[in-house]
This record gives C-alpha cells, structure tokens and sequence, in this order.
C-alpha cells in the first residue's frame, strides 16, 4: 500500500511536552509541575450562563464570526484593558488561541514565505507555519536580555521572504513580558520590512510587578499590521471550553473568516454564552481574574526564592504562569535533567529544549499548581540535588 501521510506531516517531530509526559503518565505518585493550565474552576456564573444557555434550548451554531454581543464584549474588553480599537467585525472567535494561530497562518501564508518565530516559545508555532508549507526562521532570545525579544537580533533574521512576526509575550515558556519601550523599537523595524505581527497574547491577563500588559497593536502604525490573538482559557481558567479569538484589520479578518467558516464553522454555541457572562460590561469576573492573578504571584515569588536559593539561577518571569531556571550547573542535558528527576524524586518538569534548540540547559515548570503541591516538589528537588552533589 502506498504511504498515504503526506511527507510534510510524517517529518513533524511530536511535542516534546508530550513525549515526556506519556511516560509521566504511565508511573505513580509523581507531581507533576509539567501542565501549563490553571488549577482554578471557571468562575461560577460563567458555568452558570452556559448551562442555562442548555436548558433554554441554545444549541446552535453562531455566525461563523461568532455572536455579536460576545463580539461586542470583546470589543469593550479589548478598549477597558489593553486600550485596543476593534469593531465587532474586526473580532473573530475561534476555537481557542490554537485556532485563531493556525487560521491566521493558513490565512496568510503561501508556500514558501518565511515566518519569524521567536524562542523559546510555544510549541504550537513552528509545525502550524510547516503545515501551510511555509518556513520557520528562528529567532532566540536569550536569559541576560530577559528573554526579550532584541530588534536588531529581529532585524538580522528578516529576508526578502520574511512574511510575519509571531510574537509570543507574556511568554510560555519563560515568562518574559515585553514592555511598551521594548515593542516601539520592534514596531519599527516590523513597519520597515512591511511585516504582519501575529501577536499572542494569551497570557495578557497574567502579568506581575505592576506592569500591565502592553498589546503591539497599541504602538503607533501597528493595528493595521498586528492580528492580535486572545482567549478565556488561561485568563478565565477556560481551557476546556475551546474558546479564543483574533482581532485585527477589517479586511484581513474578512479573509481569515472565510477560511474559518470553511474549516470550522463556528465556536461552540454553549462556550461562547459562557464567555458572554465572562467578559459583562459590569466586569463582575474581574474579582475572579484578579484572585486567581494574586494566587499565581505568591506562588512565582516563592518559586523564584526557592530555586535560586538551590543555585537553579532563574530569571525573574514577569508574565504568564511558569518559570524557566537554569540547570547548566549539573553537566546534564534539559532531558537528561528531567529524566532522572522523573525517575529519582517523582517530580515532572518540562524539558527547555521543547520550547525550540536554546531552551537547551533549562526547564519549564508551571506554577498553575497548588502552593503545597510547589512546596513538596520544592523540597523533592532539593534533595535530589544534595544527593548527586550538585549543591
Ligand atoms: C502561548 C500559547 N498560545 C496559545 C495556547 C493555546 O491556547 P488555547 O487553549 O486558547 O487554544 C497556549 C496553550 O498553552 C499557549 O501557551
């Protein structure tokens, strides 16, 4: 029989995440830090909406842009937060951030076209530009420059084929935030090389220190060159519902939703009435966003003390919900490291290098666990260490 799994598709490698975490799943007693997804239920009077939006028979399908008044919501939301302009029909909903990235792709790119991807990052990015046969151009950012993205390391990368920028802060996996000052000097080299920013900013909500998420859609000459993707499932602790969203220039988004409507059709009826009630204009969730803000802080302060405390030098993450320390000083490989931790001490961390080649030499661990279960896996990891010498 021929081999019918097209070359482009049998070449992707699987998530590392994944890989490691199947043998996570076949052992006992492990705590696992590994899971970037928020260990909060969803505020309760969004399960509420959505479950009244059941009983009352709302089953189904939306507009393939999704239902105006959620547009609206978003729209409002976008202004109260982040000071972004969009009309309703520059808002689609998607099934998640994860769609609203590979639809913008499919969007845009022709075979070919080079795309900037900026790592570490998420692991979605790289195989979702190889899928529409367009080409992932590395660009790493580094832990002395915080893990920012640095404009002449942007520029340097840049050819005649470069089509987008991904942009990916607060960052999973480290953390970085990009500030206001930060994003002017990338705005002007993306407006130099007439680029596309496909900003995600999933993580938007979670950010620390006092520094609010800044949106390079904000920046001067840059909405109409930025497809801004967001979502309820870290921000509302949402994962399960499927529900994201792009916003961006009005013509652009026309096209983006034909794809969509094409492939998807539309998001979920039931998420989105949940999502209605989570972005109100009365902003009542906001309690419950900020709590759960509040929480993750305390636990990335006493993450940061610990490690650093143990000579796992760790960067200061100002965003999202993971920290990403230094295991140089062991001689081991990222998976060498995670590996023997795994099978020595019961902890699960994710592997750096999953994240792209230069988060060799680190790992990712996710406070979106409860502080005692940081606390046992603190103290888990700090043996481990003492026991082979390595402090
Ligand atoms: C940076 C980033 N973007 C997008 C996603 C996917 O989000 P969603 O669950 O909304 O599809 C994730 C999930 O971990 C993520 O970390």
């Amino acid at each position: 029989m021929r081999e019918f799994v097209a070359e482009h598709v049998a070449v992707l490698p699987p998530s590392g995440i994944r890989k490691f975490f199947d043998i996570v799943a076949t052992m006992d007693n492990v705590i696992s830090l590994g899971v970037g997804e928020p260990d909060f239920p969803t505020p309760m009077r969004v399960r509420e909406a959505a479950i009244r939006s059941l009983e009352e028979g709302k089953t189904r399908y939306s507009s393939n842009w999704g239902m105006p008044q959620l547009r609206e919501e978003i729209s409002h939301y976008l202004k109260r937060r982040f000071d972004l302009e969009y009309d309703t029909d520059q808002i689609l909903c998607t099934i998640g951030a994860s769609e609203a990235i590979d639809v913008t792709l499919r969007t845009v790119l022709a075979p070919g076209d080079e795309v900037l991807v900026v790592e570490p990052s998420y692991v979605a990015y790289k195989p979702a530009i190889a899928l529409q046969h367009g080409v992932p151009v590395v660009v790493t950012t580094k832990a002395e420059n915080g893990f920012r993205l640095q404009p002449e390391e942007l520029e340097a990368a840049i050819t005649p084929k470069t089509k987008a920028l991904i942009l990916p802060y607060p960052n999973n996996p480290t953390g970085a935030i990009m500030e206001k000052k930060d994003l002017e000097k990338i705005a002007k080299v993306c407006i130099q090389h007439d680029l596309l920013v496909i900003s995600d900013e999933i993580y938007a909500e979670l950010t620390y220190n006092g520094k609010n998420h800044v949106s390079i859609a904000s920046i001067d000459g840059m909405a109409e060159r930025t497809v801004v993707l967001n979502g309820f499932a870290k921000s509302f602790s949402m994962t399960g519902w499927r529900l994201g969203y792009a916003a961006g220039p009005k013509e652009l988004m026309k096209a983006i939703n034909k794809v969509h409507a094409y492939i998807i059709m539309c998001a979920p009826s039931m998420s989105q009435y949940g999502a209605i009630e989570a972005l109100s204009d009365d902003a009542k969730c906001d309690a419950d966003v900020s709590a759960m803000r509040t929480a993750y802080d305390q636990r990335r302060r006493y993450l940061v003390d610990a490690l650093n405390d143990m000579g796992l030098t760790c960067f200061e993450p100002e965003g999202a919900f993971y920290v990403f320390p230094s295991i140089a000083k062991t001689g081991l490989s990222a998976q060498q490291f995670c590996e023997k931790l795994l099978y020595d001490a019961g902890v699960a961390v994710v592997p750096g290098d999953a994240f792209g080649a230069s988060g060799e030499q680190h790992v990712r661990i996710s406070y979106a666990y409860s502080m005692e279960q940081l606390q046992q896996a603190m103290e888990k990891l700090r043996t481990f260490l003492q026991q082979n010498g390595w402090i």
